[in-house]
């Protein structure tokens, strides 16, 4: 079935700023945004809060089976909720960040809110962004997209956004957690992060925020008067 409006499918490593640009860019487009690495944190969350230990596979799978989670848009920013309860600030910690990796390894785990992802975003007007958006939820997105940038100014970045929040880190440190995240990212077993075929490849290294949504913007309109 043609779908009347796009899937724009964004994947990309941490700290390319994919969560800001796909944000901003289906504002402009009028499009639902949907943080997916928002849905893995909230996994996490919940699991840490049971008790659970992030290895126990089976456990953490039924945890996501039985949770609901539900993505808001409100006043130009998306709140989070799970089983009715806001967790927008609480899956953004550290902590929350390091016990992700561990379920989004978990195959049943990303089999389970892979399905949710689809079901969300089967009607076209979204703009998804993650991990394995192109490569494995909407491989056949009409627009996909992989951004990409040098990690040290992926860091740099990051280092940046973590000081003016007041935290205390190192530049080194924000890149060591960078890399290994990378490491993570593309070693996942299932739903690896990768370049698929079919993605137009951004190098955002030398590009501002504005510059990389319009361009992203430019190719989603001449997309749809083609
Ligand atoms: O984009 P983020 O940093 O909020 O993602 C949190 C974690 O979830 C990160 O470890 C990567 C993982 N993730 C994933 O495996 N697949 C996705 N589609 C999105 C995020």
């Amino acid at each position: 079935m043609k779908r009347s409006q796009p899937i724009v499918a964004i994947d990309g490593p941490v700290g390319v700023g994919k969560s800001s640009v796909a944000s901003k860019l289906a504002d402009r487009l009028q499009f639902l945004y949907i943080d997916t690495g928002a849905m893995y944190r909230t996994v996490a969350l919940k699991a840490l809060r049971q008790g659970l230990d992030l290895d126990d596979r089976p456990a953490v799978a039924r945890l996501a089976d039985s949770i609901e989670i539900r993505l808001q848009r409100s006043g130009g920013l998306l709140k989070v909720f799970c089983d009715g309860e806001d967790v927008t600030e609480a899956i953004r910690t550290p902590e929350i960040s390091a016990a992700t990796s561990p379920a989004a390894d978990n195959p049943q785990v990303r089999e389970r809110l892979v399905s949710l992802q689809r079901e969300m975003g089967r009607r076209g007007g979204v703009v998804m962004e993650g991990r394995d958006i192109t490569t494995v939820v909407f491989p056949d997105a009409e627009l996909q997209f992989y951004l990409d940038a040098d990690p040290n100014v992926r860091a740099r970045r990051r280092f940046l956004e973590l000081m003016a929040k007041g935290k205390n880190v190192t530049f080194e440190q924000t890149l060591a957690d960078l890399l290994e995240r990378d490491r993570r990212d593309r070693e996942r077993p299932v739903g690896a992060l990768a370049v698929s075929d079919h993605a137009t490849v951004i190098d955002t290294t030398d590009l501002d925020q504005d510059q990389v949504i319009q361009k992203l913007y430019d190719l989603v309109c001449s997309w749809k008067s083609e």
